[in-house]
């Protein structure tokens, strides 16, 4: 069971330090982006899309399989998971501010837009943030306290209803210039050959975006 929870630990450290990640690149891109620079603002939009999915399936796949395990009754942590559920509702709603002010900067590419995209993100980052450091501290007791069938079942569970494709992107978003360590880690739990078959479906397209909203 320790097994289990440390490879749960570790694969939700590896997604919130790509959302950190992104965050800070998606803000210093918006600092430095020019009124009227549409080729940017449509990459910035179409890289933004792509973050928007893989945080979303990550929040909704702890509210749908991982939270009434650890919320369960029995394990007596109900308020703790009601707290992480009401710190996902403003992941939502900044995600909500951000998206729709990309999506204008997408077709505006103004400077109006770029700075409504700012804030969004300005929102989104202090609520991702309050709530990683709260799960990233908590996650381990209260998997401690779950019934550990029920909690390996959810964590084989996780990120496994996403299409092919959206795996293999995920895998580029949370492999992307991770540190030895990090990588040792992640080689535990996702065999190599998968890791290379996504590498071949989505690595080229994954860097693509990736240069044109930040080089
Ligand atoms: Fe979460």
């Amino acid at each position: 069971m320790t097994d289990t929870i440390t490879q749960g630990e570790t694969m939700n450290r590896l997604i919130h330090q790509a959302v950190r990640r992104d965050l800070t690149r998606f803000t210093d891109a918006l600092q430095r982006f020019n009124a009227g620079d549409r080729a940017r603002a449509t990459a910035l939009a179409d890289a933004f899309g792509h973050f928007d999915t893989m945080l979303t399936h990550h929040h909704e796949g702890e509210e749908r399989i991982l939270w009434p395990v650890i919320g369960d009754p029995g394990a007596g942590h109900g308020e703790d998971v009601a707290e992480l559920t009401h710190e996902h509702e403003r992941i939502v709603s900044g995600l909500a501010g951000t998206r729709a002010a990309f999506a204008r900067l997408r077709t505006s590419a103004s400077a109006e837009d770029a700075a409504a995209a700012t804030a969004g993100l300005g929102v989104l980052r202090d609520a991702a943030q309050t709530h990683f450091a709260h799960e990233e501290s908590e996650l381990r007791a209260l998997c401690e306290a779950a019934e550990p069938q029920a909690l390996a079942a959810a964590f084989k569970k996780m990120g496994r209803d996403a299409s092919p494709a959206e795996s293999a992107w995920f895998m580029q978003w949370i492999s992307e210039d991770l540190p030895r360590d990090d990588d040792a880690a992640l080689a535990k739990i996702i065999p190599a050959p998968v890791r290379l078959i996504a590498r071949l479906v989505a690595g080229r397209r994954y860097a693509k975006v990736q240069q044109a909203a930040w080089s």
